[in-house]
């Protein structure tokens, strides 16, 4: 007789677990970014109109900041080594200060930017977890739940510059 194959599922599958953590690391080089990004805008923000904005986007930085720590613990638990700032590489163009600082729609646009890139990557680490890492597919959900969030609360701020020609 033999054995029953014991399985434990993505702790197993090396080059699926490999391939997650490469997947994660990107997410949570995405969410830093984001962080750092939304705290300048928030900061930076002027005007009498702004300030739903500044609240609104300093809100979102520490829901960005747990979705990094989340990533980051995800990665050490798939036998990952969470990277060290030298490997940073900036990538938000978009969501650098704009020239007058009462510009809202530009950072308006920015964010609805920043979350779409997100909405659209989580997608991606969702679907390859398909089958293979019910765990991280499940976190990865709940974030992604929180970025359509973020992403539809800008689309309403945009709609109303829009309503008024402002976008
Ligand atoms: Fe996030
Ligand atoms: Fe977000």
């Amino acid at each position: 007789m033999t054995e029953p194959k014991r399985s434990t599922g993505i702790l197993d599958d090396t080059e699926a677990r490999e391939k997650i953590v490469g997947l994660l690391t990107k997410a949570y080089w995405m969410e830093i970014e984001t962080v750092m990004s939304y705290i300048a805008n928030s900061t930076n923000v002027d005007g009498v109109r702004a300030q739903e904005i500044k609240e609104s986007l300093a809100g979102d930085v520490q829901e960005e900041l747990g979705h990094a720590q989340q990533f980051a613990a995800r990665i050490k638990e798939l036998y990952g080594v969470v990277p060290g700032s030298l490997d940073f590489s900036a990538e938000q163009s978009y969501l650098q200060p704009p020239d007058e600082q009462t510009d809202i729609v530009h950072i308006i646009k920015g964010v609805i930017e920043a979350e779409s890139g997100a909405v659209e990557y989580y997608n991606q680490i969702i679907e390859f977890c398909e089958g293979k890492d019910p765990v991280t597919q499940d976190m990865v959900i709940a974030i992604l739940a929180d970025e359509e969030g973020h992403r539809r609360l800008f689309e309403g701020f945009l709609r109303e510059y829009k309503a008024e020609g402002l976008a």
